[in-house]
């Protein structure tokens, strides 16, 4: 695999890692750009108070 390739992971817990995501556009409902940093990770489990972004709510 490429070291600097965009890469999106599930994982064990149910959050999506996005990772090299310099390249990726994350786009809300509108189609509008949410600022991100290279390294991020998307909430697949509802219970975060920072959508679409995973804040850890998901041990709870
Ligand atoms: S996946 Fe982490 S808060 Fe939802």
């Amino acid at each position: 695999m490429e070291n600097n390739k965009p890469t999106i992971q599930i994982t064990a817990t149910g959050k999506v890692v996005v990772t090299n995501a310099k390249q990726v556009t994350l786009l809300d409902a509108e189609g509008q750009a949410i600022p991100t940093r290279n390294r991020f990770s998307l909430c697949n489990c509802g219970k975060t108070l920072e959508a679409p972004f995973c804040d850890g709510a998901h041990k709870n």
